[in-house]
Parts: structure tokens; sequence; C-alpha cells
């Protein structure tokens, strides 16, 4: 009886497998015997496991937008936006504001100033936040302070970095001018002004080339930010509004340029740092052409409870908006780690090739 027992114990403990695939890797993590090689030490995620190994084909899915975004195209025709790339992949850039108030905002210029991606889209702190940086800096503090005497201070919290209030203020005083501009632009010449003409038009009156919205303006890239007034450019416009009325900014013209950058692409790709608007606005343009052929997601979202931010690529396959033959890749992962190291595997390895002259055909 006994022995009948262990026996049903044992074959249950130590059951045969079946055959796996022969050319499924092997997990194997680093060797530091090697020394301290960041490059071995990155290429070593793959086999890695969990996020590690994300990380890994993320690089690769990044990789794959770079190599189709080289290869020579023919001028197109019919394109309904005369910003649009020529590119053989139009990469989408996406990010939440606070990636702006974080040093990320450095890796978003670098891909910005040498023309690396093609599109933009983020929050109204993703704009300001830039602008501010220019005119007065932003500090690294603690998650611990305490909100009670930080106020008392003027001093405001974006997770561990410290904004004083005076930087607002600043702001304010940068950009009164630039409404009062716009206003008698609308007025006496028509000007009608969207979000991305907004932006177009800071980043020329900033005129630092630390801003990312510099080079966008300098290098022609259009920034859409549909909720540009959720922030404090909206608490700038609001006060201006009672001083010098008029002002309209249109975002139906701005989704017709930033759907037809999907529509009129050979190829595309979409780079989404974050969840929210962000990451909605890029892959709803992207249904408009049956679903973007790569993808890399980095956020920290989760899907239990059915949120847009949380949804991993395979929820955008079943709407359209990725492609179902795309291999795309989601990083759960805080993006201030992330995407410097993302952008080291990928853009700044292929920096040469990217920002030599491209040719048409
Ligand atoms: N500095 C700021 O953050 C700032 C400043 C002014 C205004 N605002 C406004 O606040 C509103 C909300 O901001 P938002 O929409 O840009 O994003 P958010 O901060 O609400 O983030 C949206 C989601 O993105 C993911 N995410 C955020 N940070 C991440 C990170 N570091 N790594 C990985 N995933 C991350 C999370 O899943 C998060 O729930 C916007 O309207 C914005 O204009 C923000």
């Amino acid at each position: 009886m006994a022995d009948q027992i262990l026996s049903g114990a044992r074959d249950a403990v130590l059951k045969q497998s079946g055959t796996l695939p022969e050319d499924m890797p092997e997990i194997r993590g680093y060797d530091f015997n090697q020394g301290v090689d960041h490059r071995a030490l990155l290429n070593s995620f793959l086999t890695t496991g969990f996020q590690a190994s994300s990380f890994a084909m993320a690089v690769q899915e990044i990789n794959k937008m770079i190599d189709r975004r080289l290869e020579p195209v023919e001028e197109q025709e019919n394109a309904c936006d005369s910003q649009q790339s020529q590119s053989g992949c139009t990469i989408f850039l996406g990010y939440t504001s606070n990636l702006i108030s974080a040093g990320v905002r450095e890796t978003i210029r670098y891909l910005v100033q040498h023309k690396m991606v093609d599109v933009i889209v983020t929050t109204a702190g993703g704009i300001e936040e830039d602008l501010i940086k220019c005119l007065a800096p932003t500090y690294l503090g603690e998650f611990s302070l305490p909100g009670k005497e930080l106020r008392q201070r003027g001093i405001n919290r974006i997770g561990n970095l410290l904004v004083p209030n005076n930087n607002y203020c600043k702001f304010e005083d940068w950009l009164m001018p630039i409404l009062d501009q716009m206003v008698l632009e609308q007025k006496t010449e028509g000007t009608c002004w969207t979000p991305s003409k907004m932006i177009h038009r800071l980043g020329k009156e900033i005129n630092n080339p630390d801003s990312v919205y510099y080079w966008a303006y300098k290098n022609d890239i259009p920034v859409f930010s549909p909720a540009l007034t959720d922030g404090s450019l909206g608490d700038m416009i609001y006060f201006h509004s009672y001083k010098n009325p008029g002002l309209v900014l249109d975002i139906v013209e701005d989704i017709r340029r930033m759907n037809c950058n999907a529509v009129f692409a050979k190829s595309t790709g979409m780079i989404i740092l974050g969840g929210g608007l962000v990451k909605h606005h890029i892959a709803n343009a992207n249904l408009m052409r049956n679903g973007a052929d790569f993808a890399v997601y980095v956020n920290t979202g989760q899907e239990f409870d059915g949120s847009d931010s949380g949804a991993r690529p395979d929820e955008a396959v079943s709407w359209g908006k990725i492609r179902m033959d795309a291999k795309p890749v989601k990083i759960y992962a805080d993006a201030t780690i992330v995407f410097p190291l993302l952008v080291a595997e990928t853009f700044a390895q292929q920096a040469s090739k990217l920002t030599a002259d491209k040719k048409s055909v």
C-alpha cells in the first residue's frame, strides 16, 4: 500500500517532460568575471528573463524601426500634410509630462535634435516643463517631503523632484507677451492657432538648444498635445483670456494633421512612455492605417482595471491599432531607468547612419 502511494507521489513529482523547441534560448545572466562591460551586461538581458528580456526585445523592435527608417523611399503623392515625414518608418514618440520634469528630457531632446523621430505627442506639462527649465531649474528632493511644509515655502513636488513656484511666475512673464502676439496675429493676419502651431511658436520663442521644442521647431517635427490647457499653460491662457480675450486653439486641424502622419506613412513605429492621453492618441492615429507595424510600450500600468494606460499591446491589436503580424513589446518599468538605456542601445548606436543625409529615390 505504502509502495503504491510512494510510486504515485514519485510519478507526480518526477513527471517526464515533453520536448521543447531546440532554438529556445537558455536562461543565463551576466558574469561579472568578464569585468564591468555595460554593453555586454545589457546584451545579457535577453537571456536573463522577466523585464530584462522584455528590455532586450524592445531594443530589437526599435532597431527594426530604425532599419526600416533607413530604407530609401519614393516621394509620396496625395500627402495631406506638408510636414509629413518621407522616411521608411514614421516613428511616433509619446511621453507623459513627468518625464520632461525628470532628466528623460535630455534623452528626448537628443532624439529631436538629431531628427530621429517624426511625430511627438505629450501632455501640457510635457510642453511647459521643458520651457520652464530654460528659465529656472528643477531640483532633486525626496518623495517624503511633507506637502504642507512645501506649500508654506512655495515649493511644488513632482515625485522626488522639486519645482519652486517662482519658476511658474517666470513662465508667466515670458509667456504673456507671446499670447498677446498670438491674439494679434489671429486678429490681423487670420492665423488659425492649433496646439501644435502654438508649441512650434513657443519652441521658436524659447530659442534655447536645451529645449526639446526648440529642436522640434528647428527640425519641423510636429508636436501634438490635444489637452494643452491641462497644466500651467492652461492657467496662463485662462488669466490671459481676461486681460486680452479672443485666443482660439483649434484641435480639429490638429487631429487631421496627426492622423495624416499615420495614414500616409510607409510604415510606422510607436514608442510610448507612460499611459493616458499620450498612449491612446498615438495608437488611435495608427488605427487609421489599420495598425502600427512596430510598437514598444514602457509603463507601469496594469490591465486588471481595464484602463487603456495598463492595456497590453494585444488589446490594441484587437482594435486594429497595432497590426496582427507585429511583434510589439511592453516593458513594465519606470521609464526614467529604461528609456535612456533603450536609446543607448538603439538610436545612439546608429546615430551616424541616422544623421547622414537620406536620399529619396
Ligand atoms: N510634471 C507633470 O507631471 C505635470 C505638470 C503639469 C501638468 N501635468 C498634467 O497632469 C496630467 C496628467 O499627466 P500625464 O497625462 O502626462 O501622465 P500621468 O502622470 O497621469 O501618467 C499616466 C500613466 O503613465 C504611466 N507612467 C507615468 N510615469 C511613468 C514612468 N516614469 N514610467 C512608466 N510609466 C509611467 C502610469 O501608468 C500612469 O498612470 C496631464 O494633463 C498633464 O499635462 C503634469
